[in-house]
């Protein structure tokens, strides 16, 4: 799908990978790029500078999804393109708390379900759309240190898959944007707890804006702005049990040079 002439909505927009993706969709030429955010007024800004428009929203509440999409149905008359991409990073395994594991899980998943719940609709109505989940290679490969990531992350690839699988005879393209260290402050954050892994590798998030849209005109159901992740996925597939000693020496090395 072209991105020219389009009504698109981007979650997560006030920062990072949102903002830049706000930026490249309204340089090429989108009609009205949406900036949502749960910052309103992070959301503004980056609102004004693009000439786009600001709407507040926690994508972990059904209502203001329903809110939003609402709001741009009755403004714009259409959505072309809705980038589920807020997300959140929680460390840790089981021992996570409850009420962690449970707002990741709300945030990296349940979001894109009340996206599609209340986005779909309209689509299906008109026989044309696209959904794009910022998931993570984290879906497809895990994360050695965040289970609660890890999971989540997968959780969304297996929904949207769903999707592209029920609805793309129906004129709905999914696509899932799966990066790994990409240069933003949920990346700085992982580096002040001293995990630089993904920091080498890592993309400037105005590089991974222009492999989305790219991936987007493609209608590819994997955007991998590491291709590397491909092969790594590849390997998982030929051999699960060598894979896991191969990422259980990458947590092991990981420790070691945290410690
Ligand atoms: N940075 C990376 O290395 C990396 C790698 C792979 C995937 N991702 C994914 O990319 C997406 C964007 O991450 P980023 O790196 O740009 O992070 P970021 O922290 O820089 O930006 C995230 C944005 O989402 C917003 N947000 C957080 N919770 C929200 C909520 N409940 N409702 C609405 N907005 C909310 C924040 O306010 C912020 O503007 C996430 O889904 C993340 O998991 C990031």
């Amino acid at each position: 799908m072209e991105v020219a002439d389009r009504v698109v909505v981007v979650t997560g927009g006030a920062r990072g990978i949102g903002r830049a993706l706000a930026r490249e969709l309204a340089a090429r030429g989108a009609e009205t790029v949406v900036v949502a955010d749960i910052d309103a007024d992070g959301a503004l800004a980056v609102a004004q500078e693009i000439g786009g428009v600001a709407i507040t929203c926690d994508v972990s509440r059904e209502e203001q999804i329903a809110e939003l999409v609402k709001q741009v149905m009755t403004t714009k008359g259409r959505i072309d393109i809705f980038c589920s991409n807020a997300g959140i990073a929680v460390g840790g395994g089981p021992d996570a708390s409850t009420s962690e594991w449970q707002r990741i899980w709300e945030v990296n998943l349940m979001s894109h379900v009340f996206v599609a719940r209340h986005v779909l609709p309209g689509m299906l109505n008109r026989k044309e759309g696209y959904l794009l989940g910022t998931v993570s290679a984290a879906g497809l490969l895990n994360h050695v240190l965040a289970a609660p990531y890890g999971v989540t992350k997968a959780a969304a690839l297996s929904l949207f898959e769903w999707l592209a699988i029920a609805h793309g005879d129906d004129g709905i393209r999914v696509s899932c944007l799966c990066p790994q260290g990409v240069k933003t402050d949920m990346l700085a954050a992982e580096k002040r707890l001293g995990l630089e892994f993904l920091t080498a590798g890592a993309l400037e998030p105005e590089q991974v804006a222009d492999i989305v849209v790219e991936g987007i005109r493609n209608e590819r159901f994997l955007i991998l702005p590491h291709p590397e992740v491909a092969q790594y996925f590849n390997r998982k597939a030929q051999d699960y049990d060598r894979w896991l000693k191969g990422m259980r020496r990458l947590r092991a090395n990981i420790i070691a040079g945290i410690g």
